[in-house]
């Protein structure tokens, strides 16, 4: 099959149950008009081609292939060959009535040494996905950054080398010169705070380092690459939306007592507040200051409090927490369930409320900004029909909640723009690798081929209001 015959084949699949225009200009209920609607990715997770015209390699590539990293040993060699097969993926975006598509750059292809030569070559990739995106009406969301830092600048200490910060700035005037006359709407870095936990403090994720030390330095880091990208973001072009990602969680004692209840508090603190607060409060929690003291320069703080155009908020459930002392996290760690917690197949807890507590923290903690969901998706044990067709109606319950709940937090006064559905793709899951599925569209690993499952359909008829 030739490309043209893939393309044809995706949207004649996808208008097989396209509703009819007129419904599809139906807002979904609850939801404003303008309302956008979604799905993300990410490049490392997506893309493969990693040794294709003048990529250089990233942390996860060297991380990937060490023995013994990756759950079920594989890797994102060749992930969803998105990079080959762009043109079928945006099909399927606008094909579901997706108005917008969150993505992000591979740094290496844009710079292979992390910083200095430019590969042109990386840029046309981009170019070409986001002109494809334009010719669909979908809109492009760009993420700079979701934890695939050049190996070239890992070999330099990576985020715990404060330059890093500086040289994330000059990679993303590159990308913005490039494409920042097409695409409007840049979000910086993805859940600083889970690349510096996991990669950083348990060392299960890329770049595989561990201990406190680390997880401040990584951290600190990375807030200032924010604050300088958000700069560099806007010096080199006026009237762009620039914002950032922030995974968010409320935490919770997983038991009652003080014990549990002091380790919910700094876990609190780890997790969230380490990235909120300096963005939007100019100050380090009081856990993390004294660690952090001796990392920070005169204006670093005023770098990082930069204004944001919006926040992306990533969100999977809540934090039921325990005090553990072999954990480098201030001794707080993930704990156990309340007795009965619905959960996915990663065992994480199905807690929809949870969003609203989010949001509602963000409208009464830091003055309210403009907020988007722009991840929020499930992985279950998908298992195909006879057919092939997957009928994942758990999935599609899971969003259903998610969605109705984001309803709610708008009702409360919340402004909340947008739902960006994680994943369009089942993917290389990271520590997890191919096997854990978060697809609303299915990928056969062995050929790359696509299929929307049962929730890509339910999320499109919830989009178009029928
Ligand atoms: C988020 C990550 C994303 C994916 C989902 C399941 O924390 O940003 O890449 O792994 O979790």
């Amino acid at each position: 099959m030739n490309r043209r015959e893939v393309l044809r084949g995706a949207a004649a699949a996808a208008a097989a149950w396209l509703p009819a225009p007129a419904a599809r200009a139906a807002a979904a209920p609850g939801f404003p008009a303008g309302f956008v609607w979604g799905a993300s990715t990410s490049a490392y997770q997506i893309e493969g081609a990693v040794a294709e015209d003048g990529r250089g390699p990233s942390i996860w590539d060297i991380f990937s292939h060490m023995p013994g990293r990756i759950a079920d040993g594989s890797n994102g060699d060749i992930a969803c060959d998105h990079y080959h097969r762009f043109a079928e993926d945006v099909e399927l975006l606008a094909g579901g009535g997706f108005n917008a598509y969150r993505f992000s750059v591979s740094w290496t292809r844009v710079l292979p040494a992390g910083a200095g030569a430019l590969n042109p070559r990386g840029l046309d990739f981009y170019d070409r996905l986001v002109d494809r995106l334009l010719a669909r009406r979908v809109t492009p969301w760009l993420c700079l950054y979701h934890w695939d830092l050049p190996q070239a600048l890992q070999d330099r200490g990576g985020w715990i080398n404060r330059d890093t910060a500086a040289r994330f700035a000059d990679y993303a005037r590159a990308v913005v010169r490039r494409l920042g006359d097409r695409v409007r709407h840049w979000a910086m870095l993805n859940e600083a705070a889970v690349h510096a936990i996991f990669g950083h403090a348990y060392g299960n994720h890329a770049p595989g380092l561990t201990g406190w030390p680390n997880y401040v330095a990584a951290f600190h880091h990375q807030n200032l690459a924010q604050g300088l990208g958000l700069q560099a973001v806007r010096a080199e072009r006026a009237g762009l939306s620039a914002g950032t990602v922030m995974s968010l969680q409320p935490v919770l004692p997983a038991t009652p007592g003080d014990v549990d209840r002091h380790a919910a508090e700094r876990f609190d603190a780890v997790w969230n507040r380490a990235a909120l607060d300096p963005l939007f409060k100019g100050r380090y929690p009081a856990l993390i200051e004294p660690s952090v003291a001796p990392l920070l320069r005169a204006d670093d703080l005023a770098q990082i409090r930069q204004p944001v155009d919006f926040l992306g908020v990533n969100y999977y459930g809540r934090a039921h927490v325990i005090d553990n002392p072999a954990s480098p996290l201030s001794g707080a760690a993930f704990g156990p369930l309340p007795a009965g917690t619905p959960v996915t197949a990663m065992g994480w807890p199905i807690e929809p409320e949870g969003l609203i507590e989010v949001l509602e923290d963000l409208r009464d903690h830091y003055g309210n900004p403009p907020t988007f969901v722009t991840e929020n998706g499930a992985c279950f044990d998908d298992q195909p029909g006879p057919g092939g067709q997957v009928r994942d109606d758990a999935r599609l319950a899971f969003l259903h909640r998610h969605f109705d709940a984001a309803a709610e937090a708008i009702r409360r006064g919340c402004p909340l723009g947008g739902f960006f559905v994680w994943s369009l793709l089942d993917n290389f899951e990271w520590a997890e690798g191919l096997r854990r599925r978060f697809g609303i569209v299915r990928v056969d690993f062995a050929t790359g081929a696509r299929r929307p499952k049962e929730s890509y359909r339910g999320v499109s008829r919830f989009i178009a209001g029928i």
